[in-house]
């Protein structure tokens, strides 16, 4: 191969990766992560695109929301309606990062844990679902649910 193809085709193969932000550590207690993830600040309307879409955390697949421009919501999970009444910002967010850690059978997917804690993961699974800016939206769309 020639070295200027071999540098375009690592070029494409390194894409991917630099996409992928680093991983910020978090912190649990008494079933709450009461910081923001790296300290970063949720945009209500746009968690409300990432609960619905399909590409990012189809959430809507298990839970029912009230986004009534979606017609087909999954009743898999309980529905989301009043959540923000029930549950601290601090508490969705830990269930938004790992409901493993508050039901170890759950079916939820763990949308922000610890790549490194996945067991010889394919590289292209070697990140988190959501990075941490769409946790954070997510969780602000989330406590406006009352
Ligand atoms: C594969 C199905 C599935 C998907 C996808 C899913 N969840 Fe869940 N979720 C569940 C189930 C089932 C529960 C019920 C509790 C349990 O199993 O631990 C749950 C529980 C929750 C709870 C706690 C509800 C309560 O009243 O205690 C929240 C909040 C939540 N999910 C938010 C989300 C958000 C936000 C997304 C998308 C980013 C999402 N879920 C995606 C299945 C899912």
């Amino acid at each position: 191969m020639k070295p200027a193809a071999f540098i375009f085709l690592s070029c494409l193969l390194m894409a991917p990766l630099a996409a992928q932000e680093a991983y910020l550590p978090w912190r649990a207690e008494n079933f709450a992560i009461t910081q923001p993830l790296g300290g970063l600040r949720g945009d209500a309307a746009r968690g409300r695109e990432i609960v619905a879409s399909r590409e990012r955390g189809n959430c809507i697949s298990c839970h029912m929301l009230p986004i009534p421009e979606h017609p087909m919501h999954g009743t898999l999970a309980p529905p989301l309606f009043g959540v923000g009444a029930r549950l601290s910002a601090g508490e969705l967010r830990l269930r938004v990062v790992d409901e493993k850690l508050v039901n170890p059978d759950t079916i939820m997917p763990a949308f922000y844990r610890d790549p490194a804690r996945y067991h010889r993961p394919h590289p292209d699974y070697a990140s988190t679902i959501l990075s941490a800016q769409e946790v954070e939206d997510v969780v602000a769309y989330l406590v406006t649910l009352r």
